[in-house]
């Protein structure tokens, strides 16, 4: 595998694989990887002649600087991992090689960016579009993958794939759990062994709803969900909404829509965790 740190270099590699004909998978991380970002890497491995990891804890992205400060890195382990796994190329910028200047550019994702995320992180979105943005202009995929972990994000990385009119195909892959359910998250190596523990309620409590939701209104399965959450001591809730898979917009009952997602945000001590879980998925 190689390691690469800046576009030039990685243009020109890429350029060469292009006029031999093979296709390209890109699969964007901020690192500290673990087996969520493993199971993106297999898919573009085994869907392309040529994969390349994206290494770039964007800073753009970041509405709280400690969260930026604290956000966990390991380029050194990430290689070693991406090696095994036969990525072709680890594309590992400075800040200064992404961001030659500030970035400017204010996308418009409303109204995908107006709820969950967006309340609670303003200018989030805007910072996962510039870097994408910039990160699909120095690659050039012909596939790109996204895990479903970051519903939201990867529903807004569609909308800005059809706003720039790129032709990349965008793969939302599965959430890749723990054995006992947590959802994979590189955020997860901040939380202490009590509150690793506590997480473990997240995806139960999401579990659980689903066969609630089997006998109940979908307004009855939000507030199991939201009375579950709040009753735990160290947890803080920032939102639960069931939207529409698509739209992202909140629905009212479970005929509106043949595809409906349950999605979560909380403080677990200071670390903010999300998920989601899928009721309904027709398709
Ligand atoms: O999901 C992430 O890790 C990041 O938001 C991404 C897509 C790599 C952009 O920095």
């Amino acid at each position: 595998m190689r390691v690469v740190s800046t576009v030039a270099e990685l243009r020109s590699i890429l350029g060469e694989c292009r006029a031999a004909k093979k296709t390209i998978g890109l699969v964007p991380t901020m690192g500290a990887l673990h087996n969520g970002h493993a199971s993106l890497v297999e898919r573009s491995v085994a869907g392309n002649d040529v994969t390349v990891v994206s290494i770039f804890v964007n800073p753009t992205q970041f509405n709280d600087k400690n969260d930026l400060m604290n956000y966990p890195r390991n380029v050194e382990a990430d290689c070693a991992l991406l090696d095994t796994l036969n990525a072709d190329i680890a594309f590992v910028p400075e800040v200064e090689e992404m961001y030659p200047e500030p970035d400017t550019r204010v996308f418009n994702f409303a109204p995908l960016d107006s709820v969950m995320e967006g309340p609670f992180r303003p200018g989030h979105f805007n910072g996962v579009a510039q870097i994408v943005s910039k990160l699909f202009y120095a690659v050039e995929p012909d596939r790109a993958y996204f895990g479903e972990k970051d519903f939201q994000q990867l529903a807004i990385i569609r909308e800005m794939v059809r706003q720039l009119s790129l032709n990349i195909e965008i793969v939302g892959c599965p959430i890749v759990r723990e054995a006992d359910g947590l959802a994979m998250s590189s955020r997860n190596m901040l939380l202490s062994a009590e509150e690793r523990e506590r997480a473990l309620i997240i995806s139960r409590t999401l579990f659980k709803s689903a066969e609630y939701a089997r006998e109940h209104s979908l307004a009855a399965t939000k507030s199991f969900v939201e009375e579950a959450i709040n009753a735990v001591d160290g947890f803080r809730l920032e939102y639960f909404q069931i939207v529409d898979g698509n739209t992202l917009q909140p629905v009212g009952e479970w005929d509106d829509s043949n595809y409906i997602v349950g999605c979560i945000a909380l403080f677990c001590g200071k670390i903010r965790l999300i998920d989601n879980i899928k009721y309904k998925e027709v398709k």
